[in-house]
């Protein structure tokens, strides 16, 4: 229970089933969990300890303030650090035991030049670009620059990756994807250079490109329980909750408006719950008149503009509710799922639970 009376609650037991989950898919591959953007908006640390009891070998951020966070905090497991670093930072990384990604000859230069001038060699991982266009070496314009990055002394190469563009909607497009890698990596293997991790499969890829498991694999939003459209039977459930509480109720006259604008008008005697819950934790304006909450098992609809504070429900048709009863915005039931909002507002799930602003408190469940 959480004071402000609308908190996340995180279930530990679905995040440890969801690895499980996993594992029975991806056998003795090493799993890296993605846990940037403070977990999905689950919570990074909580998560990450979570994950790595459930068997998880390593986890995920995309910036370096994510992974100190999460060495400051005391997750001891390896911790990647996704996105390009600064030279100025290679350091800190040193420091904190982080894993670097390397997107380009320039940056395995910097890596190289800082353990061979004293910092000593850093883990890093090698970025390829086979078609997400977005970061890493060209898997076919840059192969030359591939090969003289992975032969610079002073830099423990221990992985190399790329990233799906359409994994969760386009097959041939991965396929593609995943035969430039597999060139590519039996290229390097015959020069001497493949470094042992080869990793490509983020959570779509794991249930519907078994070929692209590789080492390893890095899972983030079916660690969180949703699994890629048109798999049924991937086992996952989703992990986070949102509940509310409510705390005021009053009875409104047909022909009354509710909230900013009027967006919303009485057409019978309505009795009004008020939760205290709004765009300022994050829950979108534009989920306004859209969507039902559930109270004491009933299905209720929001009315009126949704303000940054609170947001107002329709409990007439709940038998008796009180001051102080639960509010489930999202839950267990698919009814209740965060996928509904999402296609409410066109668009991911991702984005969704991301948004969950830092106002509502994380209880680990
Ligand atoms: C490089 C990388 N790998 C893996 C993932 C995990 O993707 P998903 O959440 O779809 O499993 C992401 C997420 O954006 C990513 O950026």
């Amino acid at each position: 229970m959480s004071a402000s009376g609308s908190w996340v609650e995180v279930d530990r037991g679905a995040l440890t089933r969801n690895i499980g989950a996993i594992r029975s898919r991806v056998g003795n591959r090493q799993i890296l969990v993605l846990v940037k953007a403070d977990g999905y908006g689950h919570g990074a640390v909580e998560t990450a300890r979570t994950v790595f009891a459930a068997g998880a070998d390593r986890v995920g951020v995309a910036r370096l303030h994510e992974g100190a966070h999460l060495r400051r905090s005391g997750i001891e497991g390896p911790v990647h650090v996704l996105e390009p670093f600064h030279p100025d930072d290679l350091a800190e990384y040193a420091r904190l035991g982080l894993v670097a990604t390397v997107c380009d000859l320039e940056a395995a230069r910097s890596l190289s030049g800082h353990g061979t001038s004293g910092g000593g060699p850093l883990r890093a991982h090698l970025k390829v670009d086979t078609g997400m266009a977005r970061l890493g070496f060209h898997h076919e314009r840059d192969r030359e620059r591939i090969h003289s990055a992975l032969s610079l002394g002073g830099v423990e190469w221990e992985g190399i990756f790329t990233h799906f563009s359409r994994s969760d909607d386009d097959p041939v497009a991965t396929e593609l994807q995943i035969r430039r890698f597999s060139d590519l990596l039996a290229d390097l293997h015959r020069a001497g250079l493949r470094p042992p991790i080869a990793h490509a499969a983020n959570s779509a890829a794991i249930f519907r490109h078994p070929e692209a498991h590789f080492e390893m694999v890095r899972p983030g939003i079916a660690v969180y329980g949703y699994p890629p459209d048109g798999v049924d039977d991937a086992g996952l459930e989703p992990v986070l909750r949102l509940r509310s509480t409510v705390r005021h109720l009053s009875w409104k006259e047909p022909g009354e408006p509710v909230s900013y604008g009027a967006a919303w008008v009485a057409t019978r005697r309505t009795r009004l719950a008020v939760l205290p819950l709004g765009y300022g934790d994050g829950f979108w304006r534009g989920h306004s008149n859209r969507f039902e909450v559930m109270i004491n098992g009933v299905f209720c609809p929001q009315v009126g503009r949704i303000c940054m504070d609170l947001m107002m429900i329709d409990v007439t048709d709940v038998p008796e509710v009180e001051l102080g009863d639960a509010a489930w915005i999202i839950g267990s039931r698919p009814e209740l799922s965060a996928q509904r909002l999402a296609q409410n507002l066109d668009t991911i799930v991702y984005e969704v639970l991301c948004d969950l602003g830092r106002r509502l408190e994380r209880v680990f469940v």
